[in-house]
């Protein structure tokens, strides 16, 4: 089940017999590759101790919305947005209420108020607290709010009644949980992305560079994270935050970049290229800061690597995928780098409008490939990321 790989989820226990389940749980939401932690309610210590849960997730777990020392480590904010998914299990009839009231009273209750992650109720609770009207309305009401319910399942109870209101099994619960993923275009693929531009030293103190920003770059990173892929990102110097979730590899020319890049790519699916490498660096760096001289100097300069080139040689079965920025005739120019560089597909634009493409937040591009060319009109470079991954999954797949 990929869904799940990657995921962060806190698991919220709370004060019923059917939080022994958990342990189960956690284990196996592990085993499908997600990342745990385990946020328990002073009810839920009286059924199952935090002992058992940090061991089996293998950190702290979190009881108490006062404790300094976990407030130091990841508070109930960070631990909110940490998350992708907030997994109550099992939500016992008065955690449902609370959280139909918004009461903080609780880590676990002010965790719900703070996330803006998937939220979904495993409830475990008697029969007839289950079928009571206050506890059905109360779970429409979530349901309202965008709270999914898992469950509950019927079948022979703890109390020794007989019928619905037993906590879904853990089985049951996973699968719905990696359902919420499910949509995810790159599931499981390993992409590897350089961005930024390269500086190519001449001095101790000078360099050629560019004025790339880095952030369409960084945008399809974000992108693909989304989409659920384990991302590289291979930068050169720039200003920009890290996108979450994703390695990234600094480098600074060119030299280092195509370094990075053919060990990153090792086990990559694909390859995109939207780095402004330096064509040329300087022969030979000097050891000492040059001196000026007379009215003119001259500096000699070797061409750099291709690194796109060189990764499509490398890797064959990578899907690679290079950017052409050109000022003129961009279709043209984009095919004959989409085959001299020996690339699946080239994303060309027009850099002679000056409101989109390199230095601005907005960009637009055509993608062409071998037996189709799309255009994607200007957007911001986020959706542009979003829509050029979801393009590159259904090319890769289509292409299979
Ligand atoms: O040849 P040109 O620089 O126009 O090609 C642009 C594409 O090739 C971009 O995808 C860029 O990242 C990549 N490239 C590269 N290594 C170079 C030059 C360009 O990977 N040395």
């Amino acid at each position: 089940m990929n869904g799940l790989s990657n995921k962060r989820i806190i698991v919220g226990i709370t004060g019923g017999i059917a939080a022994y389940k958990s342990a189960e749980l956690v284990r196996r939401l592990q085993d499908h590759g997600a990342e745990i932690r385990v946020v328990m309610t002073p009810g839920a210590e009286e059924f199952i101790r935090p002992l058992t849960m940090q061991a089996l997730s293998g950190h702290a777990v979190h009881t108490g919305l006062l404790d300094e020392k976990a407030e130091a480590g990841m508070g109930h904010i960070e631990l909110a947005r940490w998350a992708d998914l907030l997994l109550i299990a099992p939500a016992t009839a008065d955690f449902v209420a609370s959280m139909v009231h918004g009461k903080a009273d609780s880590l676990l209750g002010a965790i719900y108020l703070a996330t803006q992650a998937i939220t979904a109720v495993a409830p475990a609770m008697n029969q007839a607290m289950w079928h009571h009207p206050a506890t059905l309305d109360n779970i429409a009401i979530l349901q309202q709010r965008g709270v999914t319910t898992i469950g509950p399942d019927e079948g022979s109870q703890a109390c020794g009644d007989v019928g619905q209101g037993r906590m879904e099994s853990p089985d049951n619960i996973i699968k719905h949980a990696a359902s919420f993923f499910s949509h995810r275009l790159l599931e499981g693929k390993q992409v590897v992305i350089t961005a930024g531009p390269t500086r190519e030293a001449i001095d101790p103190v000078r360099f050629i560079s560019n004025h790339s920003s880095g952030k369409m770059g960084y945008a399809l990173a974000a992108a693909a994270v989304d989409a659920g892929a384990k991302v590289i990102l291979v930068s050169g110097p720039v200003a920009i935050p890290v996108p979450e979730r994703c390695q990234v590899m600094s480098v600074i020319s060119a030299d280092q970049m195509l370094k990075a890049s053919i060990s990153a790519s090792a086990s990559a699916d694909f390859f995109i290229a939207t780095a402004a490498v330096a064509d040329y660096r300087a022969t030979s760096v000097a050891g000492q800061k040059i001196k000026k001289q007379g009215d003119t100097m001259s500096i000699n300069l070797t061409k750099n690597p291709d690194i796109v080139s060189a990764v499509s040689k490398a890797y064959p079965d990578c899907y690679v995928v290079g950017f052409a920025a050109e000022s003129s005739d961009v279709e043209n120019y984009a095919k004959d780098k989409l085959q001299v560089k020996n690339l699946n597909a080239i994303i060309a634009n027009d850099i002679s409008h000056a409101d989109i493409g390199f230095n601005s937040d907005e960009n637009e591009v055509t993608w062409i490939d071998a037996t189709s060319s799309t255009f994607f009109d200007k957007r911001s470079k986020t959706q542009l990321a979003r829509d050029l991954i979801a393009h590159m999954a259904a090319s890769h797949s289509a292409q299979d």
